[in-house]
C-alpha cells in the first residue's frame, strides 16, 4: 500500500506515541505502551500525548463524562512520569490543549478516501453490530491519530500491533500530501517537496501481548468486567496477590520447556508476564520453575510483580493525589508541543491557500 520513504534525512527524528485516557491502566498497557516509551527517551527526542480527543469517539460509558475524562488524563499522565519519562527533556501533554490536532485532522479528513478509512478493522470492532450508530468521530479517528503525529512531523511512532493498520493510514495520508501538494510545497520553498515524512513503527523487541488473568484467549482489557481479569496499575500489593493467586491455569505442573506451554495459554501467559517484568528469558524462567507446582510459580510471580508495580502505583497515587502538579505539567508539555506544531499548521493553510495573518 505504501512505499518507504525517499529519505527521511529532512526530518529530525522524533518519536511520537499516546494513550487515551479511558479508564483503568492494567498491565498490558504498562508493558505493552508505556515501559516501552520510557525506554525509548534515552535515545530519541519524544512526545508522547494523552489523546482526550480519541476519548470521546464512543460513548458516555467509555469517555467517562467530564469529571471520568479529567481523572483519566491525569491517571495516563501519571502513569507516563510513574514510568520514569523525564517531562521537562521531553513533552507529555493532552491532545486537546493543542489545537492543531484537530485542525489537521479536519485537513486529513479531506485527503483520505472513503476506501481507505472503510478498511479500518478497529472502527468495525468498535462499532459492532450497530455501525449506523456508531459516532462520525469513530470513523475518523484514524484521521486524527494522522494529525498527531504528522502536526510534529514525527518520524517514529511507537505502537502495539493493533495499531499498525492505523500507522500505514498516517503513510498513505503523508504521501498523498506530498504529492498532491508537491508543486506547491516547492513553489514556497517549504522542502524539495515531500513535506511529511511517513512515519514509521517503533517496535523494540517482541511487544508482549499480555493476556487476561481469567481467560488465556482473551487480551487483558480495561473493559473485561471482571477486575481479576487483570493487573491494574494503581492496584496495591494485598490486590496484585489476591489476582495473580486467583489467575487461571490448569491442573498440569508448569512444563520445563517452552514447546510445552503450546495450546496452555494461561501457563503461558503468566510466564510471558514474568518474563518481561523480569528481564528474563522465558526458556530459563521454565528451567528453574518448570515440573514444580503452579502455588510455587505464583508465589514468586507475585513477589515479582508487586516489586515491579507497586512502586509505580504508589508513584501514581502519589502524584494524582496532586492534581494541580499533573496539571501544569500538561500545560507545560502543551505549550512545548504548540511552538512545534503550530508553523507546520502555518505551512498547511499556506499550502492551501487559506488567507491568515
Ligand atoms: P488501549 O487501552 O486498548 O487503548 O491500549 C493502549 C495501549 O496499550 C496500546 O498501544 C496497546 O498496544 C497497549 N495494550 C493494551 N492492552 C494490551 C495488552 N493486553 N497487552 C499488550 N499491550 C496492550
Ligand atoms: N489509537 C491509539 C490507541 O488506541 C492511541 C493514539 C492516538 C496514538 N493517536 C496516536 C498512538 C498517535 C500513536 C500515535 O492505542
Amino acid at each position: 500500500m505504501t512505499s518507504k520513504p525517499v529519505s527521511l534525512s529532512p526530518y529530525k527524528p522524533r518519536v511520537f506515541s499516546g494513550v487515551q485516557p479511558t479508564g483503568n491502566l492494567h498491565l498490558g498497557n504498562y508493558l505493552g505502551a508505556i515501559k516501552r516509551f520510557a525506554e525509548l527517551q534515552h535515545a530519541h527526542d519524544c512526545i508522547y500525548c494523552v489523546v482526550d480527543l480519541h476519548a470521546i469517539t464512543q460513548g458516555v460509558e467509555v469517555w467517562g463524562g467530564p469529571e471520568g475524562l479529567r481523572r483519566a488524563t491525569r491517571e495516563v499522565t501519571a502513569a507516563y512520569i510513574a514510568a520514569g519519562i523525564d517531562t521537562k527533556k521531553h513533552i507529555v501533554f493532552n491532545q486537546s490543549q493543542v489545537v492543531e490536532h484537530a485542525e489537521l485532522a479536519w485537513i486529513f479528513n479531506c485527503i483520505a478516501r472513503m476506501g481507505w478509512a472503510n478498511r479500518m478493522t478497529q472502527f468495525k470492532e468498535k462499532a459492532g453490530k450497530d455501525r449506523e450508530n456508531a459516532s462520525v468521530g469513530l470513523f475518523a479517528y484514524p484521521m486524527l491519530m494522522a494529525a498527531d503525529i504528522l502536526v510534529y512531523r514525527a518520524t517514529h511512532v511507537p505502537v502495539g500491533d493493533d495499531q499498525k493498520q492505523h500507522l500505514e493510514l498516517t503513510r498513505d495520508i503523508a504521501q498523498k500530501f506530498n504529492f498532491d501538494f508537491a508543486d506547491r510545497i516547492r513553489e514556497l520553498g517549504l522542502s524539495s517537496g515531500e513535506y511529511f515524512p511517513l512515519p514509521e513503527p517503533l517496535i523494540a523487541g517482541p511487544a508482549p501481548r499480555v493476556m487476561s488473568l481469567r481467560d488465556g484467549s482473551k487480551k487483558m482489557s480495561k473493559s473485561d468486567p471482571s477486575d481479576y481479569s487483570r493487573l491494574n496499575l494503581t492496584d496495591d500489593a494485598d490486590a496484585i496477590a489476591q489476582k495473580v493467586r486467583k489467575a487461571k491455569t490448569d491442573p498440569e505442573p508448569l512444563p520445563s520447556e517452552e514447546a510445552g506451554l503450546k495450546g496452555r495459554p494461561e501457563a503461558e501467559n503468566l510466564v510471558t508476564i514474568f518474563a518481561a517484568l523480569s528481564g528474563e528469558a522465558p526458556a530459563s524462567i521454565l528451567q528453574q520453575y518448570g515440573g514444580g507446582q503452579f502455588s510455587t510459580f505464583k508465589n514468586a510471580l507475585v513477589e515479582l510483580a508487586v516489586a515491579k508495580l507497586s512502586p509505580v502505583g504508589a508513584e501514581m497515587r502519589r502524584l494524582t493525589a496532586d492534581p494541580a502538579m499533573i496539571d501544569a505539567v500538561l500545560a507545560d508539555g502543551a505549550e512545548r508541543a504548540r511552538a512545534i506544531a503550530a508553523p507546520v499548521m502555518r505551512d498547511v493553510r499556506e499550502i492551501y491557500g487559506f488567507i491568515q495573518e
